[in-house]
């Protein structure tokens, strides 16, 4: 499949999207009172509903990536093109990592999900205190890990902004006269 030179609106719309809802989403988890225990309150629903959401934005960013492959910037020095790559592919896995760990962690402990309660929402797995003690964690591993990734990827795009002033900030700006 060729790789196109620019991202698209429908690209960049997404990508954005994914970049407020993890904005809203960390705080909710580090903020939530009810964290550690059960059944989930007001905050963990909260919770639970932006997870699922930013789950499913970067399932159909990650079809559409897929489907629509962009070029890295010509103009980059190899190792860039190489480690900007593999940062991107690593965010996606750590918010699939993130979500389905929280997913999985939500239903080992038995309780019921709803998108918003107005979804209903299946568990991934039945109740299980030894899953539970298993898992224990992980989410935990996974939420910091994708923070270092987050604030590595932001420090490179501000590098790219004021220090190296180059045009990759603005593959990623949304710009309305370009295609979807
Ligand atoms: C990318 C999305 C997500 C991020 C960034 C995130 C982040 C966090 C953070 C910062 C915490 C508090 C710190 C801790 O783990 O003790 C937390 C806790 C938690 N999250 Fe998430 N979360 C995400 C998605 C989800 C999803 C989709 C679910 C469930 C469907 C979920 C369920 C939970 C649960 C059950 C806890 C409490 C953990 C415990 O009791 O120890 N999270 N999350
Ligand atoms: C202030 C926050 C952010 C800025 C300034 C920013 C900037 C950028 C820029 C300039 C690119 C294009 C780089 C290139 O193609 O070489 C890009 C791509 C990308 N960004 Fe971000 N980003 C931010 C937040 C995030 C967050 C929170 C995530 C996800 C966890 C993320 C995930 C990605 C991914 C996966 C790509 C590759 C393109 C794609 O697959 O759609 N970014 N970002």
């Amino acid at each position: 499949m060729d790789r196109r030179l620019h991202y698209g609106n429908t690209a960049k719309i997404l990508h954005w999207s994914v970049a407020v809802l993890l904005l809203v989403q960390f705080p909710i988890g580090w903020f939530m009172p009810d964290i550690h225990a059960g059944p989930p309150g007001a905050a963990m629903s909260l919770h639970v509903s932006f997870g699922i959401l930013i789950l499913a934005v970067v399932a159909v960013r990650l079809i559409w990536r897929i489907t629509h492959p962009v070029a890295p910037e010509s103009s980059l020095p190899g190792w860039q093109r190489v480690s900007s790559e593999a940062v991107h592919w690593l965010l996606y896995a750590l918010v699939l990592g993130t979500t389905l760990t929280g997913w999985l962690f939500a239903s080992f402990r038995g309780w019921s999900l709803s998108l918003f309660s107005i979804v209903p929402l299946p568990m991934l797995a039945s109740k299980s205190a030894s899953d539970l003690k298993l898992m224990e964690g992980w989410h935990q591993v996974a939420e910091w890990a994708l923070l270092v990734v987050i604030v590595l990827h932001i420090s490179a795009a501000l590098l790219h902004i004021f220090v190296y002033r180059d045009g990759v900030m603005r593959l990623m700006l949304i710009d309305e006269h370009q295609r979807p």
